[in-house]
């Protein structure tokens, strides 16, 4: 055995891997992205279509993935050439290798600000307000690119710890904090003056808002929440052992994302409603919620001011915490896809791919940092086309080049009595039928509405 193949490692425990996985699930998609497309888009009928997106289409694809990578033991251009001959098959993996550097380039950006307001409302409630609206300049790149270079070198030092040591055990060590914390902060928030109003809009149903272009809006956000299309999760199936029931622990990822999903929008709308009552404008003239970084950068902020004291500092540093965190369970899934793709494919050490491939991307992170307005551009080529063309290459082919039998062949080590399931006759037709087409739909109207 060759000392690289040695490097790759495996997860300790099976809760381990769950963690794991729901950690690059879990990010900032889930905790800006999902709540304000919630209140946006008719409340609780966006909630039950966007469960319904992940249980359909979301699900299909992440077990797809896993049987891919734990079948290969490789990074995805190593997967895809394994199971494939000729061009296209490693191209499959190239383009979600590629698409994980330039994700985590913005995405560092994104997380670097969250990083940086931890600090930012620390200098607030300590009186330190010039440094605070320093942090709080979204556009001053030099700042940016601090923050940024800063949640880069914690990625590194996790992804350099390898697999168990590194992504297992961080990842088993916030993701409980982040719940924890998330619950608490929920409970709170219930027990301030407006936060029943927010509860009320995220809770009922509007089902006369429910059109198609919801609906694909659901599958996109489903796509990219759960970290599919681009081989993370091939990749983190690639250190799964045999013996792991790949249908379960997949299932209990797509609830966790979808849970805590579910919890970030209890805390957001309801807290938005607090910061109303509070004179804070919470929505633009068109009656619509602020979404995105004015929600969280502005308005959020200006709550916690609100609160002031204690609880405010308390509160606002909490919630960049969480954030922070739930970022940086995802960056260390994009960047160990293209690290495993270096340690596999050019035999080069764990601790050099990472430095290396890491320090290329914190080099775009910082160009970015100075570009911010580059930071949608990137979002609309490689999230919303990049992640869906890549779930669609991956279906393409599991179903024609590798087929679904083989599959189910890996699918059923540590699933023994999966014969005796519904699974052998579902899985399949929905791999290679109805995932490929609804993410082709969805690929086509987002092509559609860019060059409309
Ligand atoms: N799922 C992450 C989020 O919701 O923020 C983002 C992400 C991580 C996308 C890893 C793709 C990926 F491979």
């Amino acid at each position: 055995m060759s000392e690289h193949r040695t490097e790759r490692g495996n997860w300790n425990s099976k809760l381990g891997f769950v963690l794991a996985a729901a950690g690059s699930a879990v990010g900032l998609g889930n905790i800006w992205g999902f709540p304000t497309q919630v209140a946006e888009n008719g409340g609780a009928s966006f909630i039950l279509i966007y469960l319904i997106c992940c249980l359909i289409v979301g699900l299909p694809v992440m077990i797809a993935e896993f049987a891919i990578g734990r079948n290969t033991r490789r990074n995805p251009v190593g997967a895809f050439k394994k199971l494939g001959n000729g061009w296209f098959p490693p191209l499959i993996g190239l383009w979600g290798v590629m698409c994980g550097v330039m994700i985590l380039s913005f995405y560092l950006v994104v997380a670097g600000w969250t990083f940086g307001f931890v600090f930012g409302e620390i200098f607030y409630f300590t009186g330190l307000t010039g440094a605070s609206e320093w942090v709080a300049d979204l556009g001053n790149g030099f700042k940016n690119a601090i923050f940024t270079i800063l949640f880069m070198i914690a990625t590194i030092a996790i992804i350099t710890g390898g697999v168990s040591n590194g992504i297992e055990r961080a990842t088993k060590t916030m993701m409980p904090i982040l719940i924890a914390v998330l619950i608490i902060m929920i409970v709170y928030v219930f027990t301030l003056r407006g936060s029943m109003d927010g509860l009320r809009l995220y809770l009922l149903p509007d089902f006369s808002v429910v059109n198609t272009s919801l609906v694909f809006a659901a599958l996109g956000q489903a796509f990219f929440s759960l970290s599919l299309g681009m081989g993370a999760l091939l990749t983190y199936g690639s250190y799964l052992k045999k013996n792991q029931n790949i249908v379960e622990s997949a299932t209990y990822v797509t609830l966790a994302d979808v849970g805590i999903a579910f919890l970030a929008g209890l805390l957001i709308i309801p807290a938005m409603f607090v910061a109303q009552y509070s004179g804070i404008t919470i929505m633009d003239e068109d009656g619509r919620l602020f979404a995105s970084t004015t929600l969280v950068f502005d308005v959020l902020p200006n709550l916690f001011k609100s609160m002031g004291g204690f609880f405010g500092l308390l509160f606002g540093a909490s919630f960049f915490v969480l954030l922070s965190m739930a970022a940086l369970t995802s960056t260390i899934s994009l960047l160990e896809v293209p690290v495993s793709y270096l340690i596999d494919e050019h035999q080069v050490s764990r601790k050099k791919a990472s430095i290396g491939i890491g320090g290329l991307v914190m080099l775009f992170a910082v160009i970015i940092s100075f570009n911010i307005n580059l930071i949608d551009v990137l979002a609309t080529i490689f999230n919303n086309v990049g992640l869906p063309l890549g779930g669609l290459m991956l279906c393409t082919f599991l179903a024609w080049f590798w087929k679904s039998e083989k599959a189910m062949d890996e699918i059923r080590h540590g699933f023994e009595d999966m014969d005796n399931t519904l699974f052998p006759k579902i899985w399949p037709v929905f791999v290679t039928y109805i995932c490929p087409l609804l993410i082709a739909l969805v690929l086509i109207t987002t092509l559609y509405n860019l060059i409309r």
